[in-house]
């Protein structure tokens, strides 16, 4: 097929305005389409990946991981500042998928105000529960939110043991 050549196919103009069904697209370009599966994110889901809470960076943070996940190319960094053994600050970026940047933009929430040691007990299976459901596709990026802060975590602890020894 020459380039330009499905755009001449047809005689009717009225044809460039009728809803074609994907067989008779995939018969005009002549190729398949993609069909992949669909995922289905519940309100609060979607509602944290359009407006996800937390989102910027701390400068003079006390704690900061920057992880990428090699399976996607996507990367996430998160800052935390933390007061009297608790986070008070907390914000984070990702260049994640929707489901990376819900459980990021939950995981920021369920840590805020908490003490180190209870931020260390929050597990992907808590962010989950609290957006009630990820499709299953999203497991891994799932857990992004949460190894950045046990990272962040772990940069404000051997920070805090530099500075007392
Ligand atoms: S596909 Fe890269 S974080 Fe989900």
């Amino acid at each position: 097929m020459k380039r330009g050549d499905r755009y001449r196919r047809s005689d009717s103009w009225k044809d460039l305005y009728r809803k074609k069904t994907p067989e008779e697209i995939e018969l005009e370009l002549g190729m398949e389409l993609l069909h992949g599966p669909i995922l289905f994110y519940n309100e609060l889901v979607a509602d944290h990946c359009m407006n996800p809470r937390n989102v910027g960076e701390i400068a003079g943070a006390d704690g900061y991981a920057h992880l990428g996940d090699p399976t996607c190319g996507d990367w996430m960094r998160l800052w935390i500042k933390v007061d009297a053994n608790r986070i008070t600050d907390i914000k984070f970026q990702s260049t994640g998928c929707a489901g990376a940047i819900a459980t990021s933009s939950m995981t920021t929430i369920l840590a805020m105000g908490k003490t180190i040691e209870e931020t260390k007990r929050i597990t992907g299976e808590d962010v989950i529960a609290a957006l009630g459901g990820i499709p299953g596709r999203n497991g891994d990026c799932s857990l992004s939110g949460v190894s950045a802060l046990r990272e962040a975590i772990g940069d404000y602890e051997q920070k805090k043991s530099h500075l007392s020894s």
